[in-house]
């Protein structure tokens, strides 16, 4: 079955249903690699599909037109997901040019090939098909320094690569689709978009807001947003949103507990400062780091205010989840959040000057710390429920 956006203007990418992790990050929904085929005077196929999923898109795009008459490839970002299929495409229409950007030609040419028919653009520049044209906007770091979005202006469809993208496999693929439903499928765009934002895009919160005032200053109007993991927004005011949102660091009154633990003083501490938080009234949650997915904490850090750690002392340090979790996390560069540490200890204490350092090298400075040694008395679970009634009480008033 044909796809269509628009007149002429075709999905032709694949669903990949087992697709459980993408370089680290879980995908328990799966995932797709969207490419799109226009059709006009000229023909152009926007981005390709992952290494391996070549045949399957072929056959979409023999559905519409014989795919050695395609007369560009527009490469939108270099990353093996959305080019790893370009040699066999670059086989079949081999007189194919391919559009990029300088950074696209220099990527594409050490992974694959230099003798390529490139042709670079920069952001204004324009290709005319017939009576679509094609307007390019470079894009630096959304997601690597080669990226761009391709912006069909007569259709008014924006080409936004991994922008505004989300790892959900369904046979859906318009988000209207989605929300036509009962609304929960709705949410899961919502919650996936959310998840791939914090652990591909929030390092790049500041690039995100210039992008989206340097799109409004070009006056483009923007009546659907088709990237190229996921659903197609139909409504792009939605995602638009929620990327000004979460790129300015909005977040919820919610305070996070996140935490390790090796003979449970640690995990007696982190429950009680959860209820110090919970008794003042404010939303918390307690994330185990050996129970639970880093990529879903990460997402849940992006919607919340305050980030409680905890972590016990090992070998003087930190126990090594909380160590990797926090070279993650911090990595990730989240703003406008409250932090504060606690843990135990047995004979040496380590892991609470680690974890603050470790967030202070970063940039950040905890609020709040508390240690305790071996196991937590009457008056140590009093300062552990303090300290959630402290932080619970600076998430009300920030
Ligand atoms: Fe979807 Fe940066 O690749």
């Amino acid at each position: 079955m044909k796809i269509e956006l628009a007149d002429g203007i075709y999905w032709v990418g694949v669903v990949d249903w087992n697709l459980r992790d993408f370089h680290g990050y879980t995908t328990p929904r799966g995932g797709t690699y969207n490419a799109y085929l226009i059709v006009d005077e000229k023909i152009a196929l926007v981005d390709t599909v992952k290494h391996g999923f070549a045949g399957e898109m072929l056959d979409r795009i023999k559905e519409i037109v014989d795919p050695s008459k395609i007369d560009y490839v527009v490469s939108n970002h270099v990353e093996m997901d959305h080019s790893g299929s370009l040699p066999e495409i670059m086989k079949i229409a081999s007189h194919a040019g391919i559009i990029c950007t300088e950074k696209g030609k220099e990527g594409l040419s050490k992974y694959y090939r230099t003798d390529w028919n490139f042709r670079t653009v920069k952001t204004g520049d324009e290709l005319k098909l017939g009576k679509k044209t094609l307007f390019f906007i470079a894009a630096p770091m959304l997601h690597w320094p080669d990226s761009m979005f391709t912006y069909i202006k007569e259709d008014k469809i924006l080409l936004s690569n991994d922008g505004f993208g989300q790892h959900l496999a369904t046979s859906f693929r318009f988000d209207e689709e989605m929300c036509s439903l009962l609304g929960y499928e709705c949410d899961t765009v919502m919650d996936e978009a959310a998840k791939y934002y914090a652990n591909i895009l929030m390092p790049f919160a500041g690039v995100i807001l210039k992008k989206i005032e340097e799109i409004q200053k070009l006056g483009i109007d923007i009546r659907m947003i088709a990237p190229s993991h996921g659903m197609i927004w139909k409504n792009p005011g939605k995602i638009i949103d929620a990327y000004l949102n979460w790129a300015k660091g909005v977040s919820k009154k919610k305070v996070l507990v996140i935490y390790d633990t090796m003979w449970n003083s640690t995990e007696i501490m982190a429950n009680e400062i959860l209820r110090g938080v919970s008794d003042s009234g404010v939303e918390v949650s307690l994330f185990h780091l050996r129970r639970n997915e880093w990529s879903e904490i990460v997402k849940e850090v992006l919607e919340s205010r305050a980030i409680i750690i905890g972590s016990p002392t090992l070998n003087n340090g930190m126990f090594p989840t909380v160590d990797g979790f926090l070279t993650y996390l911090t990595g990730l560069r989240p703003k406008n959040k409250l932090w504060a540490t606690f843990g135990s200890y047995g004979w040496a204490g380590g892991a609470v000057r680690g974890m603050n350092e470790k967030l202070k090298s970063a940039g950040y400075e905890p609020v709040e710390s508390l240690e305790v040694i071996f196991r937590p008395d009457e008056s140590d679970l009093v300062r552990c429920s303090a300290l959630g009634r402290k932080i619970a009480m600076m998430v009300k008033s920030a």
